[in-house]
């Protein structure tokens, strides 16, 4: 069974994937991490000449081990790193066979991102495209940051998210829109155990 989750920025996906995974018995890929990795080890040539060379060199060498390193791989910089190596469509192709691999080990799987249920797996068995409204993400992801000690100034955050939504969704290679056969599961009004039931109860009338 492979289970597909998509969603924007702090739209709960990475949690409710993490639990789906859980509750099926499957391991879980959070492809977030990958473009994160990439975007971290080109960081200090950001928006520099030969930026996108370093950058695709870096995802054709990435493996398991560069995904340990979880404290700078989720800092909100990070993520805006990440967006920026997610449009060039080199590295993208040379991260398919990583979650790809992933995805079809016997068993199954379940992987959450921009465009698992649209590329990487247009054939999963469960696609899930969750929202919520930039505002409720924006609050999650404060709060998440502020539980780990970091002051936040929710307003540059607030845009800090929009900003990356709108790099995402215009990403020209990025194939980051609800697959026309996802279930869409708006969780602006649900916290994290309504939203994973919620998900449950999709996947299990689906199977
Ligand atoms: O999911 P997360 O916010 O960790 O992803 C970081 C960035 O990586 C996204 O903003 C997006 O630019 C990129 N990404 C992507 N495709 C995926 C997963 C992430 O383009 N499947």
């Amino acid at each position: 069974m492979i289970i597909a989750v998509d969603g924007p920025a702090a739209s709960g996906k990475g949690t409710l994937a993490a639990g789906l995974a859980q509750h099926y018995g499957l391991p879980h890929l959070d492809t977030g991490l990958l473009y994160r990795a990439v975007g971290l080890a080109v960081a200090d040539g950001v928006d520099t000449p030969g930026f996108e060379a370093a950058a695709i060199a870096a995802a054709r060498a990435l493996d398991a081990e560069h995904l340990e390193d979880l404290a700078s791989l989720t800092s909100a910089d990070t993520g805006v790193l990440a967006s920026k190596v997610a449009v060039i469509a080199e590295v993208r192709s040379a991260l398919f066979d990583f979650q790809r691999n992933f995805a079809t080990q016997p068993g199954g799987a379940v992987l959450d991102g921009r465009d698992i249920g649209t590329k990487i797996c247009p054939d999963a068995d469960v696609k899930l495209f969750i929202q919520a409204d930039s505002k409720a993400r924006m609050e999650r992801r404060a709060r998440q940051l502020e539980a780990r000690g970091v002051e936040v100034d929710r307003y540059a955050l607030f845009h800090q998210i929009e900003e990356r939504d709108a790099r995402d969704m215009l990403n020209p290679n990025g194939g980051f829109y609800q697959a026309a056969d996802a279930h869409l599961l708006d969780t602006t009004q649900l916290g994290i155990e309504a939203a994973l039931r919620a998900a449950i109860a999709i996947v299990d009338r689906t199977m």
